[in-house]
């Protein structure tokens, strides 16, 4: 047996993501609440729910497909920032595992760095900016150094769901440098970001495909 997440296990994954996402919805919007417009678990949700349906009828055979089926659904049913910066991102991760029944750490480094720079490249926040890219860069960089070590698939992504928990817990006390929570400048200072808590789910959803 190889050390890889096969296409079976990355469905699960997903279908678990759709339902934390539901889960999660009122403490996303609650998040948002403090020091935006409140909105990003409706959005979030919303979104989601139509990503379940999708991958309930999906005749998608790779993992690549089953990327491909979420981010076409993410982008076109998500309002707010979020439809392109994560529709854009299951879009790259799609682009990167295309034809491919099962994915190892290599295929996964390349993966995420994909997904990373797609949404560095059409929302253009930096590191410390308080938004998503605070929690999804520390867990590639930590997936990046995993897969240098020499790390089990298992240890690389454990490693990875670490690093954007504490990505996520950073945002914290940054002050808000992007998107609506920008206006409130200082007063952002104390509140964990909505978009950096979604992010966090989304990965560890995803980090849990190699125990599916
Ligand atoms: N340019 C950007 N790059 C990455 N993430 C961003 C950017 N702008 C905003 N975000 C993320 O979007 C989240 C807000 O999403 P949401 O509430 O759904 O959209 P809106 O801001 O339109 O209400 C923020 O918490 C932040 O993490
Ligand atoms: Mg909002």
């Amino acid at each position: 047996m190889t050390d890889a997440i096969t296409t079976p296990q990355m469905l699960k994954a997903l279908e678990s993501m759709c339902e934390t996402i539901e889960d999660e919805k009122e403490y996303l919007s609650d998040l948002d609440g403090a020091i935006g417009d409140g909105d990003h678990g409706v959005n979030m949700a919303k979104c989601f729910r139509e990503v379940k349906k999708k991958l309930a009828v999906t005749s998608a055979a790779d993992v690549g497909s089953l990327f491909k089926d979420v981010g076409m659904v993410v982008l076109n049913s998500v309002g707010g920032a979020m439809g392109a910066l994560y529709g854009t991102f299951f879009l790259k991760l799609s682009q990167e595992s295309a034809g491919k029944s099962e994915v190892d750490l290599d295929d996964l480094v390349r993966i995420f760095q994909t997904g990373e720079q797609g949404i560095l490249d059409i929302g253009k926040a930096s590191l410390g900016d308080k938004t998503l890219i605070d929690t999804l860069s520390p867990a590639v960089r930590a997936i990046e150094a995993a897969e240098k070590e020499g790390k089990s698939l298992a240890g690389a992504l454990a490693d990875f769901e670490q690093a954007a928990k504490q990505g996520m817990e950073s945002t914290t006390d940054m002050l808000a440098k992007m998107g609506r929570a920008s206006r409130l400048g200082e007063r952002t200072i104390g509140h964990q970001d909505a978009g950096a808590t979604s992010c966090y789910f989304i990965l560890r959803s995803l980090a849990s495909a190699v125990s599916a």
